[in-house]
């Protein structure tokens, strides 16, 4: 699908990601619009519920990014969240959706251009894999057609 312009949600730490998200535009790095930052306090805000919910409400693709290992702002915020997206990319399998189309990430607030690369190349990652058979824009169009 030629058109297809996924939909791709990234929940982001305060302290570090949603920096760098915050630098990469301060640069004027340019990255995908496709991207839908939801900030987290730290990603151990994160749970397999609201990465689910983003799936259900038709995201294509979900990413959690947060500070590098060891420098989270709540000692082990994304260490505890590590897990959960693994868990939660089994449980997707499960209902039939590609592991690959959620995946964290770690970076500081000092790299911008690693956001903006993050989210251009996951962008291409979930243009190439397809729109999410939960994306009811999608399904409608490809039903009708
Ligand atoms: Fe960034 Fe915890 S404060 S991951």
């Amino acid at each position: 699908m030629s058109d297809f312009e996924p939909i791709v949600v990234a929940f982001c730490c305060h302290y570090c990601a949603y920096g760098a998200a915050d630098l990469a535009g301060s640069m004027r790095l340019e990255y995908p619009t496709n991207i839908r930052i939801i900030r987290l306090p730290c990603t151990g805000k994160i749970t397999p519920v609201f990465l689910l919910r983003a799936f259900e409400r038709g995201a294509d693709g979900v990413y959690v990014a947060g500070c590098l290992e060891g420098d989270c702002h709540f000692i082990h915020g994304n260490l505890v969240a590590k897990p959960r997206v693994n868990y939660t990319k089994k449980l997707i399998q499960e209902v039939g959706l590609e592991p690959e189309r959620l995946e964290m990430f770690n970076m500081s607030a000092a790299m911008g251009p690693r956001f903006a690369e993050v989210a251009r190349e996951f962008v291409e990652r979930i243009k190439t894999l397809g729109p999410s058979p939960l994306n009811k824009t999608y399904r409608v169009q490809s039903d009708a057609a």
